[in-house]
Formats: C-alpha cells, sequence, structure tokens
C-alpha cells in the first residue's frame, strides 16, 4: 500500500430496513476502533442516512451515500443535493458505481460533473470505474479503466486528489460471488495508477498519483480479503454483499490493517 491508509467502504445499496441498519450501525460503532489504522465510511439508503449518522456519531466509522444531484437545489423530483447530505453527516459520496452506469445508464459526462460538483461541496468521492465481462475478454480493460478514470476526473485538479479514491470494480465480479484473481485486480489497479501518475505525476506520496487510493469492489469477503489486500496497489474495498453482516465487515477491516 506504499504508505497510503487502507480505505474499506461498506456499500448496503438497496438493502436493510431501519431497524436493521440502526442495528448493524450500532454494533460497528461499538466494535470498531482503530481509525487510525484504517478509514472505514458506509453507505445506506437515503432515508436512513440521518438515524445511521446518528449512530456513528461518536464513532470513527464515516457515513456516505450512494447518491446524490449535482444542483444545490430547486426542480429535481426525486433527487438529494450536496447540501442536504452535509445536513445529515455525510462525509463521503460513491459515483459512477456500476449500477448506476449500467442499470440506471449514467453516462461518463453526468458521473464527472458529479465528482466535480462533490469535491467543490468539500466530499471524499470514491469514483468507481471497471470492465464488463466481453470488455475484459476482448482485452479492453486498461482502456475503459483509463477512459472512465481519466473523463470521471476530467477538470479536477491535483490539488483536489486527496479527496478522490478510486474503487475498481469489475462488472462481473459485483455481487456474482466471483472475485478477480489477485494477481487481475493488481494489474488493473496498477494500469489505474499509471494512468493517474501519467495526469498528475508520480513524484511521491505528496498530491500526485501515487497518493490516490485504489479500492477493490466485487465479492470481496474474509476469506479472500487478505490476498487482494495485499497486493501493492490494492489500498482497500468497496463491499456489498459481506457489508451487510458485521462479523464479516469487520473482519475484511481486520484484514485491511
Ligand atoms: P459485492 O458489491 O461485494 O456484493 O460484489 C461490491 C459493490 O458493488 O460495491
Amino acid at each position: 500500500m506504499a504508505g497510503r491508509k487502507p480505505f474499506i467502504g461498506g456499500n448496503w445499496k438497496m438493502n436493510l430496513h431501519a431497524a436493521e441498519a440502526e442495528a448493524l450501525a450500532g454494533d460497528l460503532a461499538e466494535r470498531f476502533t482503530a481509525g487510525d489504522l484504517v478509514d472505514v465510511a458506509v453507505f445506506p439508503a437515503f432515508p436512513y442516512l440521518d438515524r445511521v449518522a446518528r449512530k456513528l456519531q461518536n464513532s470513527a466509522i464515516m457515513v456516505g451515500a450512494q447518491d446524490f444531484y449535482i444542483e444545490p437545489n430547486g426542480a429535481f423530483t426525486g433527487e438529494v443535493s450536496l447540501s442536504m447530505l452535509k445536513d445529515v453527516g455525510c462525509e463521503v459520496v460513491l459515483v459512477g458505481h456500476s449500477e448506476r452506469r449500467h442499470v440506471i445508464g449514467e453516462s461518463d459526462v453526468l458521473c464527472n460533473e458529479k465528482v466535480l460538483a462533490a469535491l467543490e461541496a468539500g466530499f471524499q468521492v470514491i469514483l468507481c470505474v471497471g470492465e464488463k465481462i466481453e470488455q475484459r475478454e476482448a482485452g479492453k480493460t486498461d482502456f475503459i479503466n483509463y477512459a472512465q478514470t481519466c473523463y470521471g476526473l476530467a477538470g479536477v485538479s491535483a490539488d483536489h486528489l486527496s479527496q478522490i479514491t478510486i474503487a475498481y470494480e469489475p462488472v462481473w465480479a459485483i455481487g456474482t460471488g466471483k472475485t478477480a484473481s489477485s494477481a487481475d485486480a493488481q494489474a488493473a489497479h496498477k494500469a489505474i495508477r499509471a494512468c493517474l501518475n501519467g495526469t498528475y505525476g508520480d513524484t511521491g506520496v505528496s498530491g500526485a498519483g501515487e497518493s490516490v487510493r485504489i479500492q477493490y469492489g466485487g465479492s470481496m469477503k474474509p476469506g479472500n480479503a487478505a490476498e487482494l489486500l495485499a497486493q501493492p496497489d490494492i489500498d482497500g474495498g468497496l463491499i456489498g454483499g459481506a457489508a451487510l453482516k458485521a462479523d464479516d465487515f469487520l473482519a475484511i477491516i481486520e484484514a485491511a490493517k
């Protein structure tokens, strides 16, 4: 991890109702004490952000949002603004998750607008990138990751890089139980880092590409986390299914220390 502090995110997606979300947050708040060794954030569904944030307020766990809209307010039915998220204690946002790109249809242009808006508003941003299986089989993995990374970060200055985390999430590994091998994941992470270094320079850990954390996501679980997290360019994980159980999520955090 070359001096980069590991970062583990729990993406709860459209799961857990109020009581379950509160119970999980309470359990994590009580049991997670290693905030100096690893950054941790959870991403509950919108209706429960407020109550989850209250449960976590005296813990080292950050609260994040799975989505938001770029405008500050106004006639945008169904949308949630960054200032509303700030109101309820959110510090981190996801942008470009594969389910938003490929199920909801979000474009690279919108992802870029979201990244810029969230940085401007002072949020930590996790920009998700990753190839589909047919793209991997056609040898396009690195091209897709470069494209989504460069497009997502277009207009982001080196000064803002400390607010950026990239999550490499091969689409075929998300929620499928299939995990990228540690070698394949490391190769993709290394290529993404090369892309960042090409844009921002690689002169040490002071604001250049080498300082950006790159999480792996896609069926990470207690049984495979240690091997993935031991790779030199894997700096944490974005966890879906295994983030819904405190024991599993805490075991992954333990592996990241
Ligand atoms: P998964 O989801 O761990 O359930 O594969 C990861 C993600 O979508 O962030």
